[in-house]
Formats: structure tokens, sequence, C-alpha cells
């Protein structure tokens, strides 16, 4: 019966995740990918978990991945609100120095504790929760940006976007850590390409104008480093990559307070 009980659980957990991704998809797909685009991330190309030690994915307890995060102290992973809100502690577990999801590297860690932000809904964004793990992962971790990485946030600075998520809009999951180059941008720009959903205090863009380049589904939750921090978390867009609507990650220096509770307790 406890068996019966836990499945049904883990099931439901599963279930809750898949919709998470799902409803975070924005506008769905509709226009194919030019066949001129490199298919990964999109426009990524196969990196290493050796780079990017800190670079993690979420799974099911049933090993389905979802989301990524980072390491961010060797028992503390910061994911994204849309990807764990609703989820217990049990229906999640944190996969680190695994290129490939098919393979056994690296170590598979259990989650002990969900924090989501309070404030965490679609209009308001706050789209940052933290992963307590059963135990320290000997990865290096990647620090957190604070209030006064501002020019970390410059327009026109090269960040880094990772993960396992699709290789085009509508399209299906990496097997392989993927990763891209992408300029973040200014917030007027953001704010133009999205009216009415940006929000400029907790939220940052990054993409070209040109589109090409952009995280996608399954890649929430996961980084947006530069200079050496992690300076936003993949969030949503509309689409995948396509021209004028850049990614949009919660912008790390701005929850810098409530995160930096959630790692010292
Ligand atoms: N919300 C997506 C996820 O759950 C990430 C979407 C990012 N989209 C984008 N165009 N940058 O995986």
């Amino acid at each position: 019966m406890a068996e019966t009980l836990r499945r049904l659980a883990a099931l439901v957990g599963a279930l809750g995740a898949a919709v998470a991704v799902f409803l975070s998809s924005g506008v769905s797909a509709m226009a194919a990918q030019p066949s001129d685009v490199t298919p990964f991330i999109v426009g990524g190309s196969r990196v290493s978990t050796s780079t990017y030690p800190w670079v993690v994915h979420l799974t099911t307890a049933s090993g389905f991945q979802f989301c990524g995060g980072t390491l961010v102290r060797p028992n503390k992973v910061v994911t994204a609100a849309h990807c764990t809100a609703g989820d217990s502690p049990s229906a999640v577990r944190v996969v680190a120095g695994r290129d490939d999801k098919q393979s056994t590297a690296g170590v598979v860690a259990k989650v002990t504790r969900i924090w989501v932000h309070p404030r965490y809904d679609v209009e308001a964004g706050n789209d940052v929760s933290v992963l307590t793990l059963d135990r320290n992962l000997p990865n290096a971790t990647l620090p957190l940006a604070s209030g006064s990485d501002t020019a970390l946030y410059a327009p026109g600075t090269n960040a880094t976007i990772l993960g396992w998520g699709t290789t085009r809009e509508g399209g299906s999951a990496s097997r392989y850590l993927l990763g891209a180059t992408v300029p973040v941008t200014s917030d007027s720009y953001c704010a133009s390409a999205y009216p009415r959903e940006f929000a400029a205090r907790g939220e940052v863009c990054a993409g070209y104008e040109r589109g090409g380049t952009d995280t996608c589904q399954g890649d929430s939750g996961g980084p947006l480093a530069a200079g050496g921090k992690l300076i936003g978390v993949t969030s949503w867009g509309q689409g995948c990559a396509r021209a004028g609507k850049p990614g949009v990650y919660a912008r790390v220096s701005a929850h810098h307070a409530a995160l930096s509770e959630q790692l010292d307790s």
C-alpha cells in the first residue's frame, strides 16, 4: 500500500513538473526554425560539466529531466520557482557532473527542502527557488551576483546559457549539455519586446535582436552566467530564439538578499 502511494505521489510530481514546463512555454510553437540554424540549446553547441561544474539538471524520481539549476553552495541549488512550485522534495533529484543524460556519470542528490520565492507568480516574476540537498556535492559552486555587480548587467555583456532543454521551439530535449553565449539586453529593449510582461526590477533579458540563440523549454532554472557569477535564472520567453523576443531571466542581483538568506540557513 505504501509503495502504491509512493508511486502515485511520484507520478503526480512528474505530471506537475511536465505541466510546469508546458505552462511556462508561453506562446506555443508555430514557426519552424530555418534549416540553417544549428539545432543545439537553440543555436549553441555541446559543452561539458567539467568546464561548468556548477550546472546541474533536475529530474523526477524516475529520472525524467525537466529543468536546470546552479550549484551555489555544496548543498544548495538555485533554480526557477516554476520548476519546483508545488513539488514535494521527494519528487525531485539533482544531477551534477553528467553531460549525457543517458549516462551514469556524476552524482545524483536527493532534495530535502524546497524554498519557493513567497511572491512568485506569473505577473510579478520572482521566478526563483532554492533546493537543499541531502549531501554536500564535490563540484565547484558559482557565486550569486549582488547589488554591486551592476557592470555584469550592462547591455552587451556576454553571458553564458546552459541546459539540456529543447534545441528548437516545439522540438525535443537535448540528450547532452549544450551551451551558448548571448548578450544581456537593455531593460528598455526588453520592455519594448514584452510591454506588458517584463518586470524590470526582478528580471533581465538576454539574446540577439536577430534571435537564433536562446534558452528553450527544459532549460528553465538553469544559469545565465557572466563574470564568474550567476546573474540570471532561465525563466521564460515568447517562443524560443525568435527575432525581437529575447529570453527572460530572473535577475539574481535583485533577489540576492532573499536567496542568501536561504543559502546560509
Ligand atoms: N520556461 C522554459 C522552461 O520551463 C524556459 C523558456 C525560456 N525561453 C526562452 N525563449 N528563453 O524550460
